[in-house]
């Protein structure tokens, strides 16, 4: 018995492995990131506004999202996104990198990081 489950525990273990060590082009490597091809995703956009609103919430801020301009997204106990968006505030449009993670089947999101990009 013990030893079944040692094998079975091993199969398992050599069944990920390749996925683990696997290059860019066959699959997403672990702590990896991977360009959004999408930007447009409702999805994305949706991670985009919770950004903003959350970045307002933090901080007395009152930014409106205009578009996002690139993102990035990582495999951890979840994904993390990481987008470029562009926000009104007030009257000024500028450039955001906000860091958004998130693990959908617990309905958990959070604001990671929000800064401004430069130049
Ligand atoms: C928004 O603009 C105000 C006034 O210029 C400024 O104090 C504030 O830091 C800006 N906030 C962000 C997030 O850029
Ligand atoms: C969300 O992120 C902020 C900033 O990184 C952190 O202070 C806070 O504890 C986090 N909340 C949860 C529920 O993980």
């Amino acid at each position: 018995m013990q030893q079944n489950s040692r094998f079975l525990l091993l199969s398992l273990s050599l069944l990920f492995l390749p996925f683990i060590f696997s290059d860019a082009k066959k699959g997403p490597i672990i702590g990896g990131w991977t360009r959004i091809k999408d930007i447009k995703d409702p999805h994305v956009t949706e991670i985009a506004e919770f950004a903003v609103n959350e970045y307002n919430k933090l901080s007395s801020s009152s930014l409106v999202l205009q578009k996002v301009v690139k993102g990035e997204t990582q495999v951890v106990a979840g994904i993390n996104y990481r987008l470029v968006l562009k926000a009104k505030n007030g009257s000024v449009a500028k450039k955001y990198q906000a860091v958004v993670w998130e693990k959908s089947w617990l309905n958990f999101r959070n604001l990671t990081s929000f800064t401004l990009v430069k130049g």
